[in-house]
């Protein structure tokens, strides 16, 4: 199984996004929290910035967004070349037509769940996305610890995927360390992203140490 290890610069610099994009050349994706302080209560950039990210390093650009209105946003991020955007469901007026207009534009279209949100409604229609976060966190901020109760619907999810056949990417985005991944990745995850616990150390050492702590599950 493809392991993907998508480190969240939401635990980077800022200030020196370059030099920290240099640390981790070794990610499967630069994973990129959009907050707009209405959907979530912290903010951070917007697409100035991914712009920036997109044409300063070579590594695929994964977009989480934390964003009210999605229908309307999301799309420029596509645009902007990202590999992968992915929107809240909570937040999405069509989750379907959103992400057709993902995919019509080039990306990679997600769906993310927030830990309270029921999978049910999207079993059916997983072939409309190219990839589901389940988030193992309330989203907002990095270096929350890992909520084990999310997995019965990861769990739900890789079902659906695996029983349809289809090429859906399934991502957990929180509290993801070398202690959790192995839990995410028994319940079928196969793209974790992690913030800390790549940035708090030496990032491409970090980088390893999960992508072989999934494989050993
Ligand atoms: C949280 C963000 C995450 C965050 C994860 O709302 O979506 O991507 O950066 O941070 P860690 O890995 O520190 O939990
Ligand atoms: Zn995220």
């Amino acid at each position: 199984m493809t392991t993907r290890i998508n480190p969240s610069i939401l635990a980077a610099d800022f200030a020196n996004i370059e030099h920290e994009l240099a640390r981790i050349a070794t990610a499967d994706l630069v994973h990129v929290d959009v907050m707009d302080n209405h959907f979530v209560p912290n903010l951070t950039f917007g697409p100035q910035m991914v712009e920036r990210i997109r044409a300063t390093s070579p590594i695929p650009l994964d977009v989480h967004l934390m964003i009210d209105d999605p229908d309307r946003w999301a799309p420029g991020y596509a645009e902007l070349g990202a590999e992968s955007v992915t929107f809240h469901v909570e937040a999405a007026a069509d989750p379907i037509a959103l992400a057709r207009r993902l995919r019509a534009i080039g990306a990679r279209a997600g769906i993310a769940l927030k830990p309270g949100t029921d999978a049910e409604p999207f079993l059916e229609v997983l072939h409309e996305f190219d990839q589901v976060l389940v988030m193992t966190v309330e989203p907002g901020f990095g270096g929350q610890s890992f909520m084990p109760e999310t997995m019965p619907k990861l769990r739900r999810v890789a079902d659906a995927v695996r029983a349809a056949g289809l090429d859906v990417w399934l991502q957990v985005d929180g509290g993801v360390t070398v202690d959790t991944i192995g839990i995410a990745a028994e319940a079928g995850a196969d793209t974790f992203v992690a913030g800390s616990a790549v940035f708090r150390g030496v990032p491409e050492a970090q980088i390893a140490a999960l992508r072989a702590a999934a494989s050993a599950h």
